[in-house]
């Protein structure tokens, strides 16, 4: 195995300003005195990067002038030719949109497509930035909770058409594959959804910065490739940046067919006043293009590993707790569980999980009312550190308090 695709290997990010790392940053997060928390929780891995993607930034680098710059012109042929042949996705160049981030592109979305005081939808549990940037645009949530079906989260059509007949409600945003349930959305789901909201006005922001990491035997199918029609009414956010670790780059893209949306949304990046209309970054734009070029083996490899670590993880948990279910991980590399049933209190069980185990995870209550119970294990780790979080989670939720 080459030596970049060892994910075994612990790499010390001590030091390295990682959020997910940083002790200033736990205490921020988790409280004080919980600066050391063994981090399984903000949604990056703790494995290096694929080395073609290095060498790639070190020729940009050995260049030794980084002036104002456009998108390195390997972007974005790199990403179309990424998604017709990973998802069957056909774009358009003219159609994208470069932005530092997908949350800061939800927030240029909401922004734009939306007046104060309009709803957006959201289906929690969902990752909790949505609601954050709903929130502090002046806009308010409309929620369409996903339910449980046999042991299965599912949209609840019959609740979105009741709310997306509020002429308020503007906008809806798709989690696809939904952070933190871990569905990949069949196309009959996308197609239900994505019809109601067409017949009702809604414009759909598709957030797929997760479609690269799909679990085998699960298909992710790309909401705007389905048809025409739901094309021309969305916008889809996509990025290299979770498929191969490279979040620190504020490098992502806004994907939109319908020209007058991209009219819009080229009014609204100007108001932004991203140098020549571009909101990624310089070695960004040379990451992703490297990673979509050269790194589809060692995606490959990365989800054959974070498959055995979800199995391992299903396993361990069930076994060892019983009445903990561990939920299906289709897609992402973030694992929700349920500990309601040895630990039906909430606020023990963060006690305990925080202060005898010693792990950071992202708490289900974070992502709404329906996240109650829950924990979100983000397992893009080496074994050995998930190991050694999954032992402490069940040292401290076996041993009562
Ligand atoms: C669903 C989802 N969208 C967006 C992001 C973050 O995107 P970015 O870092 O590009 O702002 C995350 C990160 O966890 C995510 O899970």
């Amino acid at each position: 195995m080459e030596k970049d695709r060892n994910f075994d290997e612990i790499i010390d990010r001590s030091g390295t300003a990682s959020m997910k790392w940083e002790p200033q940053v736990l205490s921020n997060v988790f409280g004080e005195g919980k600066e050391d928390l063994l981090p399984l929780w903000v949604a990056d891995m703790d494995f290096q990067c694929p080395a073609v993607i290095r060498q790639a930034m070190e020729k940009r680098l050995n260049h030794r002038v980084y002036g104002y710059s456009l998108i390195d012109p390997g972007y974005f042929p790199a990403l179309i030719s990424w998604y017709k042949r990973r998802h069957q996705f056909e774009i358009r160049e003219d159609w994208i949109k470069t932005t530092p981030g997908v949350v800061p592109a939800v927030n240029y979305i909401i922004q734009r497509f939306t007046q104060p005081g309009d709803k957006v939808l959201i289906q929690p549990p969902v990752y909790y930035p949505f609601a954050r940037a709903i929130l502090n645009n002046g806009r308010r949530i409309a929620e369409n909770p996903l339910r449980i079906e046999h042991g299965q989260y599912r949209m609840d059509f019959e609740d979105l058409k009741e709310k997306v007949k509020e002429p308020r409600v503007k906008l809806a945003i798709l989690c696809s594959p939904h952070n933190p349930v871990g569905r990949v959305w069949t196309k009959e789901e996308l197609e239900m959804f994505g019809e109601i909201c067409l017949e009702n006005g809604v414009l759909v922001t598709s957030d797929e910065i997760h479609c690269d990491l799909v679990m085998p035997g699960f298909k992710h199918v790309c909401f705007a490739s389905i048809s025409q029609k739901f094309a021309r009414n969305s916008i889809t956010c996509l990025a290299a940046s979770k498929t191969f670790n490279l979040a620190g780059l504020q490098q992502s893209s806004i994907v939109m067919p319908n020209p007058d949306i991209r009219d819009e949304m080229t009014i609204q990046i100007e108001k932004l006043g991203f140098t020549n209309g571009i909101g990624g970054t310089l070695f960004g734009a040379v990451a992703a293009a490297a990673a979509y070029n050269e790194a589809e083996s060692w995606l490959d490899n990365l989800i054959e590993y974070l498959y055995d670590n979800y199995m391992y993880l299903k396993t361990f948990l069930e076994k060892e707790l019983p009445g903990v279910k561990v939920y299906d991980l289709q897609g992402t590399y973030l694992v929700w569980v349920d500990f309601s049933a040895v630990r039906p209190d909430g606020t023990e069980r963060i006690r305990l999980l925080e202060e005898k185990a010693g792990v950071g995870l992202d708490h289900g209550e974070w992502f709404g009312d329906n996240g109650a119970g829950f924990e979100r294990i983000n397992i893009a780790c080496p074994r050995s550190i998930l190991e050694r979080a999954a032992e402490s989670i069940v040292g401290a939720l076996q041993g009562g308090s």
